[in-house]
Parts: structure tokens; sequence; C-alpha cells
């Protein structure tokens, strides 16, 4: 999620879950290309199984970006086509390709010449009009042809003018079923559900009919969901207290600081952390108050955790 999952935010939600896959911010094709490709796809290796999303659909330069995150090591590279923006559909990329099915489809191609990694898609059910099952089901079948069996569905669909990206994310309603019917008629894909998942009854009951389940706001604001998810689906596990991952992200936060990092960049990722318990507020405070300074260090996060309850 962009401006969200940058790879402090991934570190730590690693810590809360062992076992999710993460996804990073949008990168575009351009910026890896022709940017600084070390700023932009450097992660830290704690924060396996990850996977770099690409926007784009110039098959050259998402072949090329490609090639590049596979020599970070990246787990999986997944393309853009759910994003409305503007500025997104004025480079021809995003959700507005769901109606150029060919060109998403030779850009996959294309990626998995220059990669050996697996390459998935990351769509809509449908834009503007078009929302239908059979316009879902024939951009999905043009990437099937091309050699794609994994797509991930953020289950509303997107209007690409009017509706700002905020608002495309609440104003379309879901539509469950229709993700659950395209794994019903196309059972070999992996077919992962998107969009308003944020509680384990939800997470259990999408698991009865489709493979996996992608988590978003959800495990931003609330991240400790992400903690308890793990230890609901994977029960060997031991659910890890809130004040033990403050305390095991300090030497990730002292080696960040001593890099040249601000405090604030990282600390804003886990304001949530206490979300729902006792003293959430005051923690949440006490980050946004004192991380801001120039010289803050992890004294900060020690002392917020010293105001907590115990309880929490
Ligand atoms: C701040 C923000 C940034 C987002 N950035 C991206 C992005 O870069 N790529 C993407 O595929 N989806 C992005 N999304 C959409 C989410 O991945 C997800 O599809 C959407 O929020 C619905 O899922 P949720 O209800 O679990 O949040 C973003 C969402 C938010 C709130």
């Amino acid at each position: 999620m962009m401006d969200w999952t940058d790879r402090h935010c991934r570190y730590f939600l690693r810590l809360l879950s062992p076992s999710v896959r993460l996804y990073t911010e949008m990168v575009t094709a351009a910026a890896i290309v022709h940017g600084d490709s070390d700023h932009l796809l450097r992660f830290d290796a704690a924060e396996h199984p990850i996977a770099l999303q690409l926007g784009g659909s110039d098959k050259d330069w998402m072949a090329r970006a490609a090639s590049k995150a596979a020599q970070f090591g990246y787990d999986e590279l997944n393309i853009n086509v759910g994003c409305p923006s503007d500025r997104v559909q004025s480079g021809q990329f995003g959700a507005c390709l769901m109606a150029a099915p060919a060109t998403v489809a030779e850009c996959y191609k294309a990626m998995r010449a220059e990669a050996d990694l697996p390459v998935t898609v990351k769509t809509r059910i449908g834009i503007d009009d078009k929302d239908s099952y059979e316009f879902l089901r024939r951009f999905v079948d043009a990437l099937v042809s091309a050699g794609c069996d994994t797509f991930i569905v953020h289950a509303r669909i997107a209007i690409l003018e009017g509706l700002s990206p905020k608002e495309n994310r609440t104003v379309p309603p879901l539509n469950y079923e229709r993700v659950y019917r395209l794994k019903q008629d196309c059972p070999d894909l992996h077919i992962v559900l998107n969009g308003g998942i944020d509680s384990l009854q939800k997470v259990d009951t999408a698991l009865q009919h489709v493979d996996s389940v992608m988590i978003g706001r959800a495990a931003y604001h609330t991240p400790y969901f992400l903690a308890e998810l793990d230890a609901h689906l994977q029960p060997d596990s031991e659910l890890p207290a809130r004040r033990d991952v403050v305390q095991r992200m300090l030497p990730y936060i002292e080696r960040e600081l001593a890099a040249g990092e601000r405090l604030h960049r990282i600390t804003r990722h886990m304001t949530g952390l206490f979300s729902g318990q006792p003293g959430a507020r005051s923690w949440r405070r006490s980050l946004s108050e004192n991380a801001y300074r120039q010289d803050a260090g992890v004294d900060v996060l020690v002392n917020a955790l010293q105001q907590m309850p115990m309880a929490a």
C-alpha cells in the first residue's frame, strides 16, 4: 500500500506474523529502470516471503524491472491492475488495464522470461460500466493463456472517473460472490480474495470459498490482527505479546537510526499496535508527539512502553 507498506512497516509486521506474505507498495517499472533501484528495492532478509508489486504497461520496462527485482531476491512479482488514481491512469497502468488484457498478458510473459519468479496479478472485479462476471473472466482468461495461475481480486469495481482512490476503496460495493464464482469455475487457479476483511470470522468464511485472503487496511490500522490471524491459522504458533514486539523492534530501529533514518519514519507504522487495549491512546500520542524530535531515539519507545498499563 502506497506510503504505508514501506520496508520499516514490513519489518514490523513480520515480527507480528512469521508466516504472512508481505507486499511492497506499488513501485513503477519506470522508476526502477530509470531511478535509484537500490533505494526502491532493498529490504531486510527478515521480510521474506515478500512480493514486489509493479505498476506499468510497457513490457520491456516491466521485464527490466522484473530482472532487477529477481537480483534483489524477491519471492514474487505482482502486477498492479487495481489502482484507480489519475496519475496511474495517465501512465496507462493500474485498474484501466482491465480493459487491455492482451497488454497485461504481454507484460506477464516478458516478466516471466526475464525473472525466474512467480508473477501474479492484482485486479478489481470490473471497471466503470464493465461490471460483470464475464468481463472479469475475459481478463482472467487472457492472463491464464499467458501462463498466470494466481489472481488477487479486490472484490469491488473501480470507477475511473469521478471517485478519488480513497472513495474507490469504499463506495463501490463489495461483491465477494463474483470472486467465489471465479474460483468455482476455475478450480485450478489460486484465487486470493481482497477487500473489507477485518476479522477472523471473515477470514474463515472467505477460506471456505477461495484459497487465500489479502488484508490491507485492517493489517495497517490494527496490526496485532495479523498476529491473532497467524495464531488462529497455525495453532502451533504462539501469540507474541505486544510489548515483546516493541522490544524486538528496538535493535532494528537502532540500526536504522545509526544509518541516518528518522525515528518517526519507523514508529508511524507502530501507532496502532495497542489499538483496542487499555492505554492505546497514550501510546499513540506518546509516539506521535515525541518521535518527530530531531534527535529522537529508541528512548521514545521505551518511555511510551513504560507508561502503558501492564495488562496491555
Ligand atoms: C493508503 C493505501 C494505499 C494503497 N496502495 C495500494 C498499492 O500500492 N497497490 C495496491 O494493489 N493496492 C493498494 N491499496 C489498496 C489495498 O491493497 C486494498 O486492495 C484495498 O484497501 C482493499 O482491501 P482492504 O479492505 O483489506 O484494505 C492501497 C490502499 C490504501 C488504504
